[in-house]
């Protein structure tokens, strides 16, 4: 039975890799300061000590492996990347205080055999590597010959886009460790998506105008960067702590629905209003061909354009074009042909965009349905559990990682 202790455990990625791998292990202890993932971690696995701060443990007892997968912010490169020097003071400078817990352990003949890191690629770039090397040296120094690489999660069978470094330490040790080999990825962003969303994930017409923003901010065009995910995406961009805040988080376009409908004015007067759905189920069709139209954004003051079955429209680049839509100009055609589509009498081919819902970016982080389940019904908020699943480590990658170190 591997003993293992979590550092900055969070939701506890390290003891689902260790359980999906199928290696028998005993979490000793976590350590870990955040309130939320505690009780989550213990939805998830059950009641496991909880060190507290990391700073405040004196010494830890004797176990196999230590995992230590501590805060990026200071080293991210969507952070201010203040770094990790010992005496920093800075979150991602907390990595020290698993030195010094080790410098703790080698005096009390407690030093585990196995140490697994893992943090943003961005600890290996020419601006961190000379700390990260000392920090390898550090290790080097207890009797640890480290192994580390930069691995993507799209590479180990989950859709997406993350690339996060990892090291494998263990201790008086000669021999060599190889990473897991990539496999091919069978499962794509679409399959992890969920049929039916609460229209509070659905964007807002502000929050569109706003991703949409073409202006040039010293070369930072925002537009640029809002690329949602249509049908044929496979690969989600990297899960953040608080997705769908940003125009370069993931978004999802889907039918979109809307009506043009005649409201009178009074005075026996009537004028054409258009009235959107919020939610993504089509108003039912009609052969009132007003009755369902899509809104495609497009580079005016409204930020949309309404079209109507049968009209074309120009689906490449639309944010930042002015007259993407036809009236009736361009052939029925039932798919898209190039750049332009054409709208046709089908809900599947109306679009909204929609932010990921939390269980997708769980999902995306390789957990599946019934843990989702149980940690979900600890009752914390969507933002935390965006947080988290933004925090963690993808289960898949890691569990590779633990079955070619433990032989599993
Ligand atoms: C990058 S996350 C690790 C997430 C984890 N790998 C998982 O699977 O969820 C870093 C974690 O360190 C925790 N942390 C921050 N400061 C800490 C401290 N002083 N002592 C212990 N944990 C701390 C944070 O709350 C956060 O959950």
């Amino acid at each position: 039975m591997l003993k293992v202790i979590e550092l900055f455990s969070g939701i506890g990625s390290q003891t689902q890799a260790l359980k999906e791998a199928g290696i028998p292990h005993d979490v000793y202890g976590i350590s870990e300061i955040d309130k939320y993932a505690i009780k989550v971690y213990r939805k998830l696995h059950g009641f496991t000590y909880n060190f507290g701060d990391i700073k405040n443990i004196e010494e830890l007892p004797k176990v196999d492996l230590w995992t230590y997968s501590f805060p990026c912010t200071d080293i991210s490169i969507s952070g201010q990347m203040n770094g990790f020097d010992e005496d920093s003071g800075t979150r991602s400078s907390l990595l020290w205080q698993v030195g010094r817990l080790l410098n703790v352990a080698k005096e009390n003949d407690a030093l585990p055999k196995y140490l697994l890191m893992e943090n943003v690629k961005n600890i290996v770039s020419k601006r961190f590597m000379p700390l990260f090397q000392k920090w390898i040296d550090k290790l080097n120094e207890l009797g640890y010959k480290s192994f580390y690489k930069v691995l993507n999660a799209k590479e180990y069978g989950v859709p997406q886009n993350r690339e996060r470094c990892f090291m494998v330490s263990i201790l008086n040790y000669d021999g060599e460790f190889t990473f897991p080999e990539p496999i091919p990825l069978e499962t794509t962003l679409q399959d992890l998506l969920e049929e039916e969303v609460d229209e509070r994930y659905f964007l807002s017409d502000r929050f569109i105008k706003y991703a949409c923003d073409m202006e040039d901010r010293n070369g930072f065009i925002r537009g640029v960067r809002f690329r949602p995910h249509d049908e044929g995406s496979k690969i989600a961009y990297t899960i953040t702590t608080n997705p769908g805040g940003r125009a370069t988080d993931n978004f999802v376009i889907l039918p979109a629905c809307a009506a043009i409908r005649g409201r009178g004015k009074g005075k026996g007067e009537y004028e054409q209003t258009l009235e959107v759905k919020q939610d993504p189920i089509s108003n039912s069709l009609t052969t009132v061909q007003k009755d369902n139209v899509i809104l495609v954004p497009q580079a005016t003051k409204a930020g949309y354009a309404a079209a109507e079955v049968g009209d074309g429209i120009y689906t490449n680049r639309m944010k930042w074009k002015r007259g993407v839509v036809q009236k009736s100009m361009i052939p029925t055609l039932k798919t898209t042909c190039g750049d332009v589509g054409v709208v046709v009498n089908d809900k599947e081919d109306l679009i909204n965009i929609r932010r990921l819902t939390p269980r997708e970016c769980w999902r995306l982080m390789g957990w599946k349905d019934n843990d989702i389940d149980r940690a979900f019904k600890s009752g914390v908020s969507d933002t935390q559990l965006y947080k988290m699943a933004g925090n963690a480590i993808v289960v898949n990658v890691l569990t590779a990682i633990f079955k070619k170190l433990f032989n599993a």
